[in-house]
This record gives structure tokens, C-alpha cells and sequence, in this order.
């Protein structure tokens, strides 16, 4: 019959004790767990010896045995619970993110250029109170001819101009039907903008048979030819962020009276380069066309023209884009080669 006595309790005790001294992590603890608690561990071994002591010592020893399983199951929790604490922490540190360190790589993706010019400009535009107004690209000939007083014979209406289908609409050649849509749905007083797509049926280096356009539209009491000098000037030296010349040229538009063209001060050479690339030497790049609003285009409208007038402009976004960010190829804006934009407009220039 094995003894149980107070000295193998004590060598279990200390051989826990001494053993508990060099864990150093959560494996070896649980190594230690099972060599003292588990089914075959020696304080396991000792509790079932109980049964076979002389009753009169049994109770002692079961005190005994208790206190020394309770003691060791503490120090197991302690340890354990440091143990987790320590690889916390260190997991912590391993973890933690310098925010002041540079980034890696590029990121995702970046606005195409005509769209980040058309934000830019819509922002400008709402600034001075105008909102965005859209419309179809399929459009009817009557809003985009008829009430816009281009009439039959204009060349304009050309099928050598316009994209047709066989219902008799057709793909709007300018943003100017919005103009019409506008004042239909909203009334006076009006001041939009209208961004958007326009067909023509042209498809050279410097043309493509689709194009963006930004439509402006004012419809007030009593405007002046100076409001709209003034307004065009604003949107232009806040897009290109500096004061530029510029100058109107006496043009013809149908649904404009008087109309005009706006030429703008070279952005690339400011007319010091006879040889520029950009405006050829001329010193001045052309970026839209505008006018006081004909009064047939305000009635069409239902708008009465004898209470209110007012001006409209129509710009092309990929010259201005282009302008703006030194593109030197219509092609490139549509073409799809995402890497001329992504590796510099100068670097893809020269190749
Ligand atoms: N719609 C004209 C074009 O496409 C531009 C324009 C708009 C001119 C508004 C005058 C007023 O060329």
C-alpha cells in the first residue's frame, strides 16, 4: 500500500514550484498542466491514492491534497493569464501601424481628365448659383433643331453632321436641346449648366464623332451683354487658375443674337511662340461659343421674351481638358490607354 505522507505532498508541491520557474509561454505551461493535473499527472496520482489510506489519516491528507490542487490550479490560471497578456501586447507591438510613413504604390484609380475638367467646372458654375440640368443623348430633332430656331435649310442639319435613326431622332449634336428641356421643366428665372455627351458625324486627329460639351443657360429679367462677359470670364480664369486674355469674335448661331466665339490667350506660350504647338502661333486657342439667347429660343421655351432675356454658351470639355492638362491628342481622351495617364502626361508626351 503506497504511503501517503506529508513528504510526498511536499515533493509535489516543490517540484511544481521549481518547474513553474521555467515556463516561459503558454506551451510549456500547458506541458506543466498536464504533468501535475492531468489523468496521469502526480497530483492526480496522489488524489486517487487517497482512497487507499487508513480513513483516521484519509481526512488530513484530502485536506491537504485540496489545498495543494487549489494552490497549483491559482498559479496555472496566473501564469496563463500573464503568459496571454505578455504575447498581447508583443502582438500588439508587432502590429502597430506607422501612420507618418510614406505609402506604397499608386492608388486605385483618378478621374479621366474630362471628367475631373466637368467637376471642376460644375463647381465653379455652382458658385456663381447655377445648378446641373441634364438631358437625353438620343435626342428629337425638334429640341435639338426646331425649338433651338436652326431651321431646315441649316447645314447644320446635314446628315453630313448628324448621326440619324431611322425613326427620324437622332443623337444630339450639342448640349443646347437641355436649353430648351430646361425652361420647359423649370421656367425663368433659369441658370443651369449641362454637362454631357454630343455626336457629330466627324472623325479626324482634331475631331471625334463623340465629344463632351458643357451647356450654360441664363434666363433672367433685364440681363446684360456684360453679365455674360463677366460670367464667361469667371469660369475661365477659375478654371485655369490665373487671369488670361481673352477676346469674343462675332460668330453665327442660330439660337443666338448677337453671337460669339471666345478666344483665349495661348494657356502654353501666351502668343510668345510663333512655332507653338498649341495655338500655331496665332497666340490665341478657341474654347466655345455664346450669345444673348434669340428670343423665338426663349418662347420655345414658354417663356414670354418681351419679360425675360438672357445668355447661353456652349464649351467643348476636352479642349479645355486638353488645355488644361497638356494633352497634346484628342485620340488620347478616348482611346483607352489608362497608362499616358497614369505614369505623367510628360512622360507618355515624349514616347
Ligand atoms: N451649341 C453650340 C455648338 O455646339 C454652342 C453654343 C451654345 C453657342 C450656346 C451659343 C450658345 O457649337
Amino acid at each position: 500500500m503506497p504511503e501517503l505522507s506529508e513528504l510526498n505532498i511536499n515533493a509535489v508541491k516543490e517540484s511544481f514550484e521549481a518547474a513553474l520557474k521555467s515556463v516561459t509561454n503558454l506551451e510549456t505551461l500547458d506541458e506543466l498542466r498536464v504533468r501535475f493535473t492531468g489523468k496521469k499527472g502526480d497530483l492526480t496520482l496522489l488524489l486517487k491514492s487517497l482512497g487507499k489510506l487508513l480513513p483516521e489519516l484519509r481526512k488530513q491528507a484530502g485536506q491537504e491534497l485540496n489545498k495543494l490542487r487549489d494552490e497549483i490550479e491559482a498559479k496555472l490560471n496566473l501564469t496563463a493569464k500573464k503568459l496571454r497578456e505578455a504575447e498581447n501586447e508583443k502582438q500588439e507591438n508587432n502590429d502597430r501601424i506607422d501612420v507618418t510613413l510614406p505609402s506604397k504604390g499608386r492608388t486605385a484609380g483618378a478621374f479621366h481628365p474630362v471628367m475631373q475638367t466637368m467637376h471642376e467646372i460644375i463647381n465653379i458654375m455652382q458658385g456663381l448659383g447655377y445648378s446641373v440640368a441634364t438631358g437625353p443623348e438620343k435626342e428629337e430633332e425638334f429640341y435639338n433643331f426646331e425649338c433651338l430656331n436652326v431651321p431646315k435649310w441649316h447645314p447644320a442639319r446635314d446628315m453630313q453632321d448628324t448621326f440619324y435613326f431611322p425613326d427620324g431622332t437622332l443623337l444630339r449634336t450639342h448640349t443646347s436641346p437641355v436649353q430648351i428641356r430646361s425652361m420647359l421643366q423649370y421656367g425663368a428665372p433659369l441658370r443651369i449648366v449641362c454637362p454631357g455627351k454630343v455626336y457629330r458625324r466627324d472623325n479626324d486627329t482634331t475631331h471625334s464623332p463623340m465629344f463632351n460639351q458643357m451647356e450654360g443657360l441664363l434666363i433672367d429679367k433685364n440681363v446684360p451683354f456684360s453679365v455674360m462677359k463677366g460670367t464667361i470670364a469667371e469660369m475661365i480664369n477659375a478654371f485655369f487658375g490665373r487671369s488670361l486674355k481673352y477676346r469674343f469674335r462675332a460668330s453665327y448661331f442660330p439660337f443666338t443674337e448677337p453671337s460669339m466665339e471666345l478666344d483665349i490667350e495661348c494657356v502654353e506660350c501666351s502668343g510668345r511662340d510663333p512655332h507653338c504647338r498649341v495655338c500655331h502661333g496665332t497666340g490665341w486657342l478657341e474654347v466655345g461659343g455664346m450669345g444673348m439667347v434669340h428670343p423665338n429660343v426663349i418662347r420655345a421655351g414658354k417663356i414670354d421674351p418681351d419679360i425675360y432675356n438672357g445668355f447661353a454658351f456652349g464649351f467643348g470639355l476636352d479642349r479645355m481638358a486638353m488645355l488644361k492638362y497638356g494633352i497634346s491628342d484628342l485620340r488620347l481622351l478616348f482611346d483607352g490607354n489608362i497608362s499616358y495617364f497614369m505614369s505623367g502626361f510628360e512622360e507618355a508626351k515624349s514616347c
